[in-house]
């Protein structure tokens, strides 16, 4: 390779909130979880990830710059998901001499989110996502989304379901080389089109516990958490899949809220005790539960990641009961006051090669 020309492709990749956690590896090194876990992808619309991957002989050496900053390559993740897709660019390669050797080059990532990084909105599920499309789209490798569903799941667990679109389950498998454990789409979006997600946002600073350090905590200390996987997430799963199945949101819903304080109480059953949720997060809670008596029926479900901010799922024929009732709500509680609710729509991806 002589020339000093630039190759690149871009691509975008949602966030995606789970209504059936995973919390918790059996390998940390291969990113295995302890179980499976469900997710509904967001529209890109307000949250996304925008990432440019580009490879030149002009390069100094791989880099990668997150919303302008430069960010460490050198590290476990990234250097996996690198070396998996130059791996599958280079059998190409080699089964075509007419390609461009381009899987030596030094990698050029360039990613943009439009929301907070790593405050417990999914940064790093639609982060190592898009990364790992744009790299794939670089390399114009034949791989479905499952199979690089399993090289995303190496950057961020939660990644693994955010190449999608729709509602997305991440099944662990039971193989120690994790070549089972991979996401599949449950249901496209427009299976259930209706689906809505109102985020409000409470603190976008980064979280005091970063979720591969809390998760790895609650493994190694949480009694609850082996109740936990042994029996509520298998029967949550099952219970979650139906429900999707059959767009029955009353279910939907409690299996949801069910799920998050689940998850909540593992956390403070570590040792010590992790607390992402605030008295803000509580106060939503109660809100929730407050427009469900009120509706005489179950029209809003919660749901609250690593950390304090608040995800509703509603159906958009309830839209304006839910959405003014928490309008309402942020101007008369404390904490939430410089919040920003936002409707979001469960969509499918586009087709994004740009
Ligand atoms: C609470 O995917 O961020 O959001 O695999 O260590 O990168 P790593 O963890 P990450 O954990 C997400 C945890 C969660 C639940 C979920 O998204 O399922």
């Amino acid at each position: 390779m002589a020339d000093n020309k630039v190759f690149r492709a871009s691509t975008t990749a949602p966030v995606n909130i789970a209504v059936v956690k995973y919390w918790g590896k059996r390998d940390a090194k291969l990113n295995l979880p302890t179980n499976s876990s469900i997710s509904v992808t967001l529209s890109q619309d307000d949250l996304r990830t925008l990432t440019t991957a580009s490879c030149s002989a002009s390069y100094s050496g791989d880099s990668l710059t997150l919303n302008g900053q430069s960010t460490d390559v050198s590290g476990a993740r990234t250097q996996a998901c690198f070396r998996e897709l130059r791996e599958r660019r280079a059998a190409i390669e080699k089964n075509d001499p007419s390609l461009p050797k381009i899987s030596t080059l030094p990698l050029k990532v360039v990613s943009e989110n439009n929301f907070p990084t790593a405050a417990g909105l999914a940064s790093s599920a639609a982060g190592f996502a898009a990364l790992v499309r744009a790299i794939a789209n670089l390399y114009e490798l034949p791989d479905s989304p499952e199979d690089l569903s399993r090289i995303a799941r190496q950057g961020s667990g939660s990644a693994c379901r955010s190449l999608f679109g729709g509602y997305a389950a991440w099944r662990m498998g039971d193989k120690d080389d994790g070549s089972d454990s991979q996401a599949q789409l449950i249901a496209p979006a427009s299976h259930w089109p209706n689906m809505r997600a109102l985020i409000l946002v409470v603190n976008a600073a980064k979280k005091d516990v970063p979720s591969t350090s809390g998760m790895q905590q609650t493994v190694a200390t949480s009694g609850l958490f082996q109740q936990r996987i042994a029996h509520v997430v298998p029967a949550n799963m099952k219970l979650m899949e139906e429900a999707i199945h059959n767009k029955d949101f009353a279910t939907f819903a409690e299996v949801t809220m069910r799920e998050s304080n689940s998850f909540h109480s593992c956390a403070a059953d570590t040792y010590p005790p992790i607390f992402y949720m605030n008295d803000a997060s509580r106060a939503a809670i109660r809100a929730v539960e407050a427009l469900n008596a009120a509706a005489g029926k179950t029209i809003a479900a919660y749901t609250y990641d690593a950390g304090p901010n608040c995800v509703i799922y509603f159906l958009e024929e309830d839209q304006e009961t839910v959405i003014g009732a928490f309008y309402k709500f942020l101007s008369g509680v404390s904490g939430w006051k410089d919040s920003a609710a936002k409707a979001q729509s469960a969509v499918d991806l586009p087709e994004n090669i740009v």
